[in-house]
C-alpha cells in the first residue's frame, strides 16, 4: 500500500477527550471498557487515548497484561519504569534501586496495601512500582489492557495488592481497564469477593460505525482509480458481514485494493479467510478434546440447555458411550472458559458464547453441528 499505516488510522479524539474530561472533572477514577477482540480497544488506547491525554498533561503508561499473563506484576513494573523514566524525570532516575526499597515497602504498607505485602519475602517489584510512581510529577493515565488476566485466582494476590496501592493514589492515577469478555470484567468489578470489587464501572466501549467506514473508503478510493471506485453503500454492507470488526475490514480494503476487479464478494471472503487462517482456527480445533469439539459446535449453533438431558444424549452418543456425564461437560466448559484460552465466556448463568465471534463463524463453516 502507497500511504504509511497511521495514514488509515480513524482517529477518535471526541471518544478520547470524553475519558479525558471525566478523568480531569475527577468525578471518576477509572473505569473498564469491554467489546470483543478486535474492535479497537487497544488502537484506541495507544493511538488516540494516549496522544491526546498526554497533551492534556497526563503522563501515560500502557500494559497489555496478555502480554505478560504469567507475570502481570513483573510486566507492570516493567512498564512503569520504562515508560515514566522515559520522561526525564531527574526523580525517577534516582528510585528502584539499592536499599531504599525496604523503607519505602513500609511506607506503602502504612498506606493501607493489602497484607499479603506483609511478607518478609515479598516481591519489592510493587514497591518499585509505587515509589517510581509517587516520584513522578505529573498525574499519571494507567491504562491496563486486557484486565481480565487479574481475574483469575492465580493473580489474586497481585490485584489486590494493586488495588490497594492505587486506592491510595486516586487523585494521582487514573486507571483505564479493557478486556474482551464483558462477563469476566463484570466478575472482577462487581463481585464482593474480588479485590477490585466496585472499583470502577464496567461499561461497553463504543464500537467503530458507519462514519469508520466512509473514512476508510474515502481513503482507498483516493488510490482507486475512478471506475473501480468502491461504492460506500457496498462497503458498509461488508462491514456487516464482516462482523463489523475493524481489523476484518481492513483485510477486506487490502484484498480488494490488491484486485478490485474481483469484486467486493471475493474481498470479503478473502478478508475471512485470512483471519480464519491467521488466527490458527484450524490448530486451535485440532488440539481440543473430543467433548470440547461437541461443546463448540452446541454453542456454536446458538443452542441452549448445554448441560440438560437431551445435550447429555447427544455428546453421548456422538462420543459412542451411552450418555455424556454432566461434570464431563462441565470440565469441558471449564477448559474452554479458562482465561488462558478464552474460548467461551460464560454470559449467564448456563448459557455461553464465544468470545470471538469470527471462530464461531468458522466452526460453523468447517466443522458445522451434525
Ligand atoms: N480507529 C481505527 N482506525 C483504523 N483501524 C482500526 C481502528 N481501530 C482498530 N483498527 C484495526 O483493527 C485492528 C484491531 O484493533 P485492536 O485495537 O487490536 O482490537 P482489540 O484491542 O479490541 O482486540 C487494528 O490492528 C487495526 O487494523
Ligand atoms: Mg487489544
Amino acid at each position: 500500500m502507497a500511504t504509511s499505516f497511521d495514514a488509515w488510522h480513524f482517529a477518535r479524539h471526541d471518544l478520547a477527550q470524553r475519558y479525558i474530561d471525566a478523568f480531569q472533572a475527577g468525578l471518576s477514577s477509572a473505569r473498564a471498557l469491554f467489546a470483543r477482540r478486535r474492535m479497537g480497544k487497544t488502537e484506541f488506547l495507544l493511538k488516540d487515548l494516549l496522544p491526546q491525554s498526554e497533551q492534556a498533561g497526563f503522563t501515560c503508561v500502557y500494559v497489555n497484561l496478555w502480554e505478560c499473563r504469567t507475570a502481570p506484576l513483573a510486566g507492570i513494573a516493567e512498564a512503569v519504569a520504562q515508560q515514566l523514566a522515559a520522561r526525564r524525570n531527574p526523580l525517577a532516575r534516582l528510585v528502584g534501586k539499592g536499599p531504599q526499597v525496604r523503607g519505602v515497602k513500609l511506607t506503602v504498607l502504612g498506606a493501607g496495601v493489602d497484607a499479603r505485602l506483609d511478607d518478609p519475602d515479598a516481591d519489592p517489584t510493587l514497591a518499585q512500582v509505587w515509589q517510581r510512581i509517587d516520584a513522578h510529577g505529573h498525574p499519571i493515565l494507567l491504562m491496563i489492557d486486557e484486565a481480565q488476566v487479574l481475574a483469575s485466582a492465580e493473580h489474586l494476590g497481585v490485584a489486590s495488592a494493586l488495588r490497594g496501592g492505587l486506592d491510595v493514589r486516586k487523585d494521582k492515577v487514573k486507571v483505564i481497564f479493557t478486556g474482551s469478555s464483558e462477563h469476566t470484567l463484570r466478575g472482577m468489578f462487581g463481585k464482593s469477593s474480588q479485590p477490585f470489587y466496585n472499583w470502577a464501572p464496567v461499561e461497553p466501549f463504543p464500537l467503530l460505525d458507519n462514519l469508520f467506514v466512509s473514512h476508510m473508503v474515502q481513503r482507498a478510493n483516493a488510490i482507486l482509480r475512478p471506475e473501480l471506485a468502491l461504492p460506500d453503500e457496498r462497503a458498509q454492507q461488508a462491514f456487516i458481514t464482516l462482523k463489523s470488526s475493524p481489523e476484518v475490514f481492513r483485510r477486506f480494503l487490502d484484498a480488494y485494493l490488491l484486485n478490485p476487479f474481483a469484486g467486493v464478494e471475493v474481498a470479503v471472503e478473502r478478508a475471512r479467510e485470512s483471519t480464519f487462517s491467521d488466527d490458527g482456527f484450524a490448530a486451535i480445533w485440532d488440539s481440543l478434546l473430543p467433548m470440547d469439539r461437541l461443546v463448540l459446535q452446541f454453542v456454536a449453533a446458538g443452542r441452549k440447555g448445554i448441560t440438560g438431558k437431551p445435550a447429555l444424549r447427544e455428546f453421548g452418543a456422538a462420543l459412542g458411550i451411552g450418555v455424556a456425564q454432566l461434570h464431563a461437560v462441565n470440565n469441558s466448559l471449564a477448559r474452554l472458559m479458562d482465561l488462558k484460552r478464552q474460548i467461551l465466556v460464560n454470559v449467564e448463568r448456563g448459557e455461553y458464547q464465544f468470545e470471538d465471534l469470527h471462530f464461531q463463524e468458522w466452526v460453523l463453516l468447517e466443522h458445522p453441528p451434525a
